[in-house]
């Protein structure tokens, strides 16, 4: 596991720019943290990386974004509305999150894991992220890969 302190907005984004040029297919990375923690931040600093040149935003009312001009496909989903699994598979996105043909980056994370694991043991590559917020400006941001 590693931690990551950010002190500003422009840290947090420069993180995701990072993990988006490190990006591979099937990747789903699940992001978990507060509202105002950072998550859509980091999601749009992914997107950077991979080379979207869209303005990245919370997809909360449209539940998935998806990216298509980076190097790899990018699925930007917002689980925040939807409380069970039975609502997130009815809302269509069980698709992105058992194995995405692309990078998956989930908000709310949590809300799919209720009762159940990470794709990991299918050979599925995760990354748990999760964001907490210590300040105005500072957020602990700490990650675990596992699976694939
Ligand atoms: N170090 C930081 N990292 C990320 N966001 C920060 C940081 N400091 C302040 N902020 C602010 O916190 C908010 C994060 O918003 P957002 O990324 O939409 O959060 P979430 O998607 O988790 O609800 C933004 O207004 C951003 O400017
Ligand atoms: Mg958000």
């Amino acid at each position: 596991m590693a931690t990551f302190i950010s002190h500003s907005p422009a840290q947090t984004a420069a993180l995701g720019e990072q993990w988006g040029r490190e990006a591979r297919r099937g990747w789903l990375v699940g992001l978990s943290g507060g509202l105002g923690a950072g998550k859509t931040l980091l999601a749009a600093g992914l997107a950077r990386g991979l080379g979207v040149t869209a303005r990245v935003q919370s997809p909360s009312f449209a539940l998935v974004n998806e990216f298509r001009d980076g190097r790899l496909p990018l699925f930007h989903l917002d689980l925040y509305r939807l409380d069970t699994r039975q609502d997130i598979i009815a809302a269509g996105l069980e698709q992105y999150l058992d194995r995405p043909d692309g990078v998956a980056v989930v908000e709310w994370i949590e809300r799919w894991l209720q009762e159940r694991s990470w794709p990991a043991g299918r050979g599925v590559r995760c990354r748990r992220v999760s964001i907490k917020t210590m300040g105005e400006t500072d957020r602990e941001i700490s990650y675990e890969d596992f699976g694939g």
